[in-house]
């Protein structure tokens, strides 16, 4: 955490001496989203910031429950905790705003230094209406529902109707003022998601009135600057006549993306915070994407509508996955799918299952901004087949572990990844080796093995370990200079050679330590001998390894 005082006795000088100074001091320490060369940082108290997050389960966003909240967080070691704000509870009567939840979660993460991520859960939370107010929920009449082809209201509300989103704006607004208020200069709160999982189930888009006049209207020309369509249609024209059979969940994305954007940028007129959406995902491997078949949520910002939800939603910076899926090769193709120049990779969500816990090597390795493993509390709740099927700390202690070892380096981690140098890879489901190739170097990391010795040797093959069965290995690794690198991982051997695999090269040292509080690496031992002799040996708990390879001739 930054030093506050000294923080606010600067501001108080620079506003003596130089207000307008000050005043742009103020602005330049939000939170915001960087990019370079289509890398991306969120900088944080005007320097990169890793996102270790933690998400709480839906119902716990009530003073009373954050009590189950903290202890998980920081037996987790998160730096950061995503919690929902729902409509229902901050307007609960039409215009009278009701923030003492919020006041209470700000002042609360705070006391317990961590970060916050706030959720809107306000027109649709998983497509549905859940989280409106009453008054919004049962008022058909003034906030109208999508209608399918035969007349009949859907459950879902419609992205077209501009009474809901007057209402649905004018609450989002409140909120970020009210923030605004209480923490512009504290800045606990980091980013915003807008509304939770949008899209709609059964139904591919609203086929009321108003909705099929925009669709039979042109397609607006921010969305055919950036939307191809995958089977070649019209140039311009009705969204039929240039997008064909995808026709109708392509106009939803656009109407659902122009909903969220109009709330997200009125609320950072008020207070100009990160925002983004998250996705329930459909499957990657399918390729090309088929046409929609009541498989996904339609309108829902899914990667293969990216570019609408980006031409339609400009005030929405980031779309992100949201992970359940177990499978390693649907995990590599999301985020091949969602880290773009254009994008920021950030994973809002993913699966508290021991077998999730690997992946957070590879998405921290891959440039990511933060992960965010769900349903992070003490509450007997678990959300089995999706994650775990218990909740306690044995559940968290997957994540628990790898979050330790990254939080005292977050900083330097997220400097890394946005210049590039980091990489990660996580143990895939057929336990095949990585490789990853580096500036000059190259690393081979293998799972499921002894310590000791070859994988072929005699010995080692009348037993396997224990590990060699689960899905637990990853690496992440950072070039931190030309022949240097800081290596993070668990049950996982590494062997680096260069790249044109010479074989004649050598350790100068491997030293096993941490990052002080100051950055300052502090070394604990050298590993050398059997600890080097059989690539570089990661256990069930994850250890911090800065590494210097030398040549010889
Ligand atoms: C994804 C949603 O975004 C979460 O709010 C939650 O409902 C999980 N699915 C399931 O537990």
């Amino acid at each position: 955490m930054p030093n506050l005082l000294s923080r606010r006795l600067a501001q108080v000088a620079l506003a003596v001496a130089l207000p307008l100074a000050a005043t742009a001091t103020l602005a330049a320490d939000m939170p915001r989203l960087a990019q370079r060369d289509g890398r991306h940082a969120l900088i944080v108290d005007g320097a990169p910031f890793t996102i270790l997050g933690a998400q709480v389960h839906n119902s716990s966003n009530y003073p009373e429950a954050l009590k189950k909240v903290w202890p998980a967080i920081a037996y987790i070691h998160a730096n950061t905790v995503e919690v929902p704000v729902a409509w229902e509870q901050i307007e609960p009567v039409e215009g009278r705003f009701d923030f003492s939840f919020v006041d209470t979660l700000v002042k609360q993460a705070r006391e317990n230094k961590v970060r916050v991520v706030l959720l809107w859960f306000g027109t649709w939370k998983n497509t549905s209406p859940q989280y409106t107010p009453a008054w919004v929920k049962f008022d058909n009449r003034r906030f109208p529902r999508m209608v399918e082809p035969d007349g009949k209201n859907s459950y879902c509300l419609s992205p077209l109707g501009e009474e809901t989103l007057k209402a649905d704006r004018r609450a989002f607004t409140a909120l970020m003022a009210h923030l605004k208020k209480i923490d512009e200069n504290e800045r606990t709160v980091l980013m915003v998601q807008v509304e939770n999982e949008v899209g709609t189930f059964g139904l591919v888009r609203d086929f009321g009135k108003t909705a099929q006049a925009a669709f039979e209207a042109d397609v607006p020309a921010a969305v055919l600057a950036r939307k191809k369509a995958p089977v070649p249609g019209a140039a311009k024209g009705n969204w039929r006549a240039v997008y064909g059979d995808y026709a109708d969940e392509y106009f939803h994305a656009w109407a659902k993306a122009r909903y969220i954007g109009e709330i997200a940028k009125a609320g950072r007129a008020v207070y100009d915070l990160p925002m983004y959406v998250n996705n329930a995902l459909r499957d990657p491997l399918e390729q090309p994407p088929k046409p929609w078949n009541k498989n996904f949520a339609s309108g829902g910002p899914t990667y293969d509508v990216i570019d609408i939800y980006k031409a339609a939603a400009p005030a929405i910076d980031i779309v992100g996955p949201d992970i359940y899926n177990p499978e390693s090769a649907k995990l590599n193709a999301n985020l091949a799918k969602f880290k773009r120049p254009d994008n920021a990779l950030f994973v809002p969500e993913i699966g508290n299952a021991e077998l999730y816990a690997r992946y957070l090597y590879q998405i921290l390795g891959s440039g990511s901004i933060g992960v965010s493993p769900f349903g992070i509390d003490y509450f007997d709740y678990a959300n089995y087949p999706l994650g775990a099927k218990t909740n306690d700390k044995a559940t968290l202690e997957p994540f628990a572990k790898i979050f330790a070892a990254f939080r005292p380096m977050q900083r330097q981690w997220a400097q890394w990844a946005f210049e590039g140098h980091t990489h990660g890879v996580s143990e895939p489901d057929d336990h095949a080796d990585q490789f990853v190739t580096m500036k000059g170097w190259k690393a081979h990391v293998t799972f499921g093995q002894w310590q000791f010795g070859e994988r072929e040797w005699p010995g080692n093959q009348k037993e396997a370990p224990a590990h060699a069965a689960k899905l637990v290995g990853g690496v992440s690794i950072a070039q931190i200079g030309d022949d240097e690198f800081l290596l993070v991982g668990q049950q996982a051997r590494v062997r680096i050679d260069d790249v044109e695999g010479s074989g004649r090269t050598l350790i100068e040292y491997a030293e096993e330590g941490h990052f002080d509080t100051s950055g300052k690496w502090v070394m604990e031992r050298r590993w050398n001998g059997d600890q080097v002799d059989w690539g570089l040996n990661f256990v069930a708990n994850p250890r911090v390894l800065k590494v210097k390879m030398g040549r010889y001739k």
